[in-house]
C-alpha cells in the first residue's frame, strides 16, 4: 500500500450486507421490527434475560456464517490489493468485509464473531464453531457475552474511527441509516476539501446536505464507482452514477 496514494475511507451499514442474506434492522420488516431493541440489545436486557439475548446473537452468527460477501465487500477489496489506500470503519457485527479480503477494518459495533468476558472486556475468545451458553465462563470465572456494543454503551473505537475519517480524501459511506448515533457523526469529521458519497436505495431521504447520492443496491452502485476509480486512479464521482 502506497501511503501518498488517495485514501478511500468506506463508512458501511447493514445494506451493504443486505444482498449478502443477512437483515437489515430498521426495514418494516427489519430485526428491530421482529426483535425489540429493548429485549435484546441493552445491558438491562442482558441483566433481565441473558438466555433470550444469548438465543438473538446465537442466531445471527448462524446467519452471518452462512452468508458470502456480495459484489460490494469484492470491489472494496480488489480497490485495496490494487494499491488505493482503503479504510473501512464498519457498523457491521458481520466478517464479510474481511473475508472478502479487506485488510484494514474497523467495527464499531463490535463482532459476533468473538465471544468476551463480562468483567473484563479485553478478554476476547474467537467464536469459529457453535454459539455462547449460559454457563460459558472466561478465564476469570465470569459468564461470557457477545463482542458487541450494545445500545447505551460506549463504543471505544469511536475516536480512532473520527481520526481515519479526519485523513480521507474521499469518504463513501454505504447502506446506513445514519439513524445511531455517536457513529452517523462520523460523517462530520471529513476534512472539508473531501467530498462524502452515499450509496443507498434511500440516499434521497437519508443524505445529510453536502452529500452526493447515489440511489443504487450496493452490489451495483459499490462496484461501479470502484471501476471507475480503478480505471483512473484517482478517486471521483462520475456524474453517470448520480441520481
Ligand atoms: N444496498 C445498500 N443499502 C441498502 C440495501 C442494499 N441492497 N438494502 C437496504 N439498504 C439500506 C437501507 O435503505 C437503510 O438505509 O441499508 C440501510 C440499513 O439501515 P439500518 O437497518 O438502520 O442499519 P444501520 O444503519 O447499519 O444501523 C446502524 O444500528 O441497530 C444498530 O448496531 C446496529 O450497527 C447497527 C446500527
Amino acid at each position: 500500500m502506497a501511503d501518498d496514494s488517495p485514501h478511500l475511507v468506506v463508512f458501511t451499514g447493514a445494506g451493504i450486507s443486505a444482498e449478502s442474506g443477512i437483515q437489515t434492522f430498521r426495514a418494516a420488516d427489519g430485526l428491530w421490527a421482529e426483535h425489540p431493541i429493548e429485549e435484546v440489545a441493552t445491558p438491562q436486557a442482558w441483566r433481565r434475560d441473558p438466555a433470550r439475548v444469548l438465543q438473538f446473537y446465537n442466531r445471527r452468527r448462524e446467519q452471518v456464517r452462512r452468508a458470502r460477501p456480495n459484489a460490494a465487500h469484492r470491489a472494496l477489496a480488489a480497490l485495496e490489493r490494487q494499491g488505493f489506500r482503503v479504510s473501512i470503519i464498519t457498523q457491521n457485527i458481520d466478517d464479510l468485509h474481511e473475508r472478502a479480503g479487506s485488510r484494514r477494518v474497523l467495527h464499531l459495533h463490535g463482532e459476533i464473531l468473538k465471544a468476551r468476558s463480562t468483567v473484563d472486556a479485553r478478554m476476547q475468545y474467537p467464536l469459529p464453531r457453535g454459539g455462547i451458553e449460559l454457563g460459558d465462563i472466561c478465564d476469570k470465572g465470569s459468564q461470557l457475552r457477545p463482542d458487541v456494543v450494545w445500545f447505551g454503551e460506549g463504543v471505544p473505537h469511536f475516536p480512532e474511527a473520527c481520526g481515519i475519517v479526519g485523513e480521507a480524501d474521499l469518504l463513501l459511506v454505504v447502506g446506513t441509516s445514519l439513524a445511531v448515533m455517536p457513529a452517523a457523526s462520523l460523517l462530520e469529521h471529513t476534512p472539508l476539501d473531501a467530498p462524502s458519497v452515499l450509496v443507498d436505495p434511500e440516499a434521497d431521504i437519508l443524505a445529510p446536505p453536502g452529500v452526493t447520492r447515489i440511489r443504487q443496491p450496493a452490489a451495483k452502485g459499490v462496484p461501479a464507482l470502484v471501476r471507475h476509480w480503478q480505471r483512473e486512479g484517482r478517486l471521483w464521482v462520475p456524474e453517470t452514477l448520480l441520481g
